[in-house]
Order: structure tokens, then sequence, then C-alpha cells
């Protein structure tokens, strides 16, 4: 088997090192030595865009809020699946969105391009303080209890789940990614009066792949009555 190639590398601030391999078709982002994003499966990050879009038929121009960016897979279909849409991407590391406006770019047809995509680079959680989504796909670890910095574990606890929450315009929708199931976290997104869904999504989209989790929860309708 070939090499891997360093096409990027660089030690952030907080002392990571974060490196971008090639091989072939595939590229990978790597933290600390550990996978961060592959380019070889997608599936599951393109299926929170088609999802999302499906969970929030009641807004026609959504805001929307994708963090982080990985390789753009969840932005493109993101992009694809909301015709109108005011598409925010929260990335934490800047050198991951200098690399997907360069050696990345192709990978999900230049989604950076496209004018209703906005870029901060900037934390997810401070997004989330100061402003709100009809829709937020958060795509920042490998699930709620595989994180890719330590402070992202507080996105998932109770309190993280209300900020969230709080985050969502009435009826919105949040989309979490995460390798395999974590009942815990359904159970608080529960806890937290969210309607829940789960969906297991073939890594690798029509080709099949290891199942990968993907947890639908939405916010009840301010005012919405039923007449049962
Ligand atoms: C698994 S990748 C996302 C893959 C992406 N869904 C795609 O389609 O390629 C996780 C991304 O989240 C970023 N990230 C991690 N923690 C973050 C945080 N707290 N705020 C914003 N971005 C974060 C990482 O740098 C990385 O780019």
């Amino acid at each position: 088997m070939k090499p891997l190639e360093t096409v990027g590398y660089v030690t952030t601030r907080d002392g990571h090192d974060l490196t971008l391999y090639h091989r072939d078709d595939d590229y990978q982002i790597r933290l600390n030595g550990l996978e961060l994003m592959t380019s070889r499966a997608h599936g599951s990050e393109e299926a929170m865009g088609v999802l999302a879009r499906e969970a929030i038929p009641h807004v026609p121009v959504p805001r929307v809020l994708i963090g982080g960016l990985g390789m753009g897979f969840t932005l493109r279909a993101a992009l694809d699946a909301f015709d109108g849409a005011e598409i925010v991407v929260a990335e934490v590391f800047p050198e991951v969105v200098t690399w997907n406006r360069g050696p990345l770019a192709h990978l999900a047809g230049h989604p950076l391009d496209d004018p209703r995509v906005h870029v901060e680079e900037t934390d997810v959680t401070h997004l989330l303080e100061k402003e709100s989504f009809d829709a937020i796909l958060l795509d920042v670890d490998n699930g709620p209890t595989a994180f890719t910095l330590e402070s992202n574990g507080d996105l998932y606890t109770a309190a993280g789940i209300e900020h969230l929450a709080a985050a969502l315009t009435p009826g919105g929708a949040l989309v979490v990614w995460s390798t395999d199931e974590a009942p815990n976290f359904e159970r608080r997104l529960h806890n937290a009066g969210l309607e829940v869904r789960r969906e297991d999504v073939p890594a690798c989209g029509r080709d099949g792949g290891p199942l990968h989790t993907l947890y639908l929860a939405k916010l009840a309708v301010i005012g919405e009555t039923s007449c049962t």
C-alpha cells in the first residue's frame, strides 16, 4: 500500500497536532493521530442534511447551523436539501476551513463557494449562546461519548442539551451524529422534553457499510394544541 502523504500540518492553539493526509482518492484529517474525518465514508454525514430538511417542512427559508465543517459533506447535503436557506458553519480549527478552500474543496463540490454559506471559525458553543436556528446539525465528535475536544463533552449533558434546545426556533430540529447508539444521551434528550427519533444509517450510503447513528430531536411548536 502507498504511504500516506502529508498535505498539511499544524499545531493548534491548544497544542493539538492537526494533520491532513492524502493517499490515492482518500483524504484523512487526524487530530493527535486519531481520525477526525475520512473521505472514504460520508453517507451518514450526508443523511443529516436530508433528515433536517424533512424535519422542518414548515420553514420555507430556514436558518441552519452546522457544527463542524470536516470535509464539507454535511454542508453539501444541507445545501442540496434546502433550496433557500442561510447556512452557518462553525468550525473550531481555522486550518480545516483553509483546507476546505484548497485541497479538500472538490470532495463535496466546493460548498464553501455557495453564497448561502457563512463560515465562523469558532467553537460551535459560542454561536449557540447568541443566535437562533431552525435546524442544528451537530457532528463535532465521534458521538456523545467520544470527544474531539474534552470541552465538547458539555454539549451532550442535560445542560448542554438545554443550550442546544434554547438555540432552536419553535418547531426546530436538532440532528446529532454518533458512531453508534448512545442510550444515555437519547434518554437525556427525552428528559429535556424533546421528541426524539433514532436513525441507523449506513456509513457508505447506498453501498452499505457499518451503521452510524443519527439522533433527530424536535422542539414542540409553541401554542400547538391537540384535540383528541
Ligand atoms: C467528524 S468532522 C465533521 C464531518 C462533517 N460532518 C463532514 O461532512 O465532513 C468534525 C469536525 O468538527 C470540528 N469540531 C470539533 N469540535 C468543534 C467545536 N466545538 N466547534 C466547532 N467545530 C468543532 C472538527 O475540527 C472537525 O472539522
